[in-house]
């Protein structure tokens, strides 16, 4: 093609494409550059506009390694993980709402007993809090064997893997639910955090005019064979962002209340939360014909 126009190029570029690759890529290929074109053209995009989004994507791969993608953290301001996460996981039977993954997650948590606490450092100004309560499947029946793994922030807003002063795994821990679906374990109460802005996220966060805070959370993941994985925060239902948490995981459903624990108790505030799974879709073979 030797005479591209303004008019022309998207369905030059388009066509471009082999008839041989995958139905899935074409799709996927032929509707980014329709809206990467249409959103040049609507903002009538300049050149020095484009080589500076051009900068800023080469400094989110700078600074972005086996710890930190920065790619993931611009996707959560700009709301695209919330909604890829809801478009796939939609609510069918009454299970259990999830929400983004975030960057903090790791691997293999020290595995304790129901009950146990997943606080390794003690923090002056944190409240211990006990969170307890069932898995069910979404008929109300109690799952055991469930894994959780939950892991949330210190009270100085970061994360074990971002402080060098907390110990390994610190507010981590993986439970398993015993025969009536129980877990339960202890932790701190969750404090709002801003998410990582001293790079290309920030940069974003500030072109925007947005911060970069999220409500306090406790983050949760549940699986078990025969089960929906299931990936998911709790959200103190007093914390502070709640309703401008700067990723918009919150949802109604996943807020949890914490209460002043009874007289004898030993942590300061209770909370219980129940989760509902949903069964595995069954992969069937398929014989081909
Ligand atoms: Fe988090």
């Amino acid at each position: 093609m030797r005479n591209v126009t303004i008019d022309n190029i998207t369905d030059v570029v388009i066509n471009a494409m082999s008839p041989d690759i995958a139905p899935r890529n074409r799709q996927i290929m032929t509707s980014l550059i329709k809206h990467l074109h249409g959103f040049a053209r609507e903002v009538d995009l300049t050149f020095p506009e484009w080589l500076e989004a051009c900068e800023f994507m080469r400094r989110a791969g700078d600074i972005s390694d086996d710890k930190r993608n920065e790619f993931i953290l611009i996707c959560d301001i700009l709301g695209l993980e919330v909604l890829v996460d809801m478009q796939d996981h939609r609510v069918t039977d009454g299970e259990s709402e999830s929400t983004v993954l975030g960057p903090f997650y790791r691997e293999n948590p020290p595995v304790l007993p129901k009950g146990a606490s997943i606080i390794q450092k003690h923090f002056d100004n944190s409240q211990t809090v006990r969170v307890s309560g069932r898995v069910l499947d979404t008929a109300g029946r109690p799952i055991e064997g469930v894994t959780i793994d939950v892991w949330e922030d210190a009270p100085n807003g970061l994360y074990e893997q971002q402080d060098p002063d907390q110990p390994d795994y610190n507010l981590r821990g993986r439970f398993v639910t015993d025969a009536n679906g129980e877990y339960a374990f202890v932790g701190i109460r969750p404090e709002p955090y801003p998410i990582p802005y001293d790079g290309a996220a920030g940069e974003l966060l500030n072109y925007m005019g947005h911060h970069p805070w999220r409500p306090g959370h406790i983050h949760f993941m549940l699986f078990k064979d025969g089960y929906q994985t299931l990936i998911s925060q709790i959200f103190d239902a007093d914390t502070k962002y709640l309703d401008k948490d700067s990723v918009f995981a919150v949802k109604e459903s996943l807020i949890g209340q914490m209460r002043p624990a009874p007289a004898g108790a030993d942590t300061e505030l209770v909370m219980d939360f129940d989760f509902r799974l949903k069964k595995a879709v069954a992969k069937t073979l398929i014989a081909a014909e």
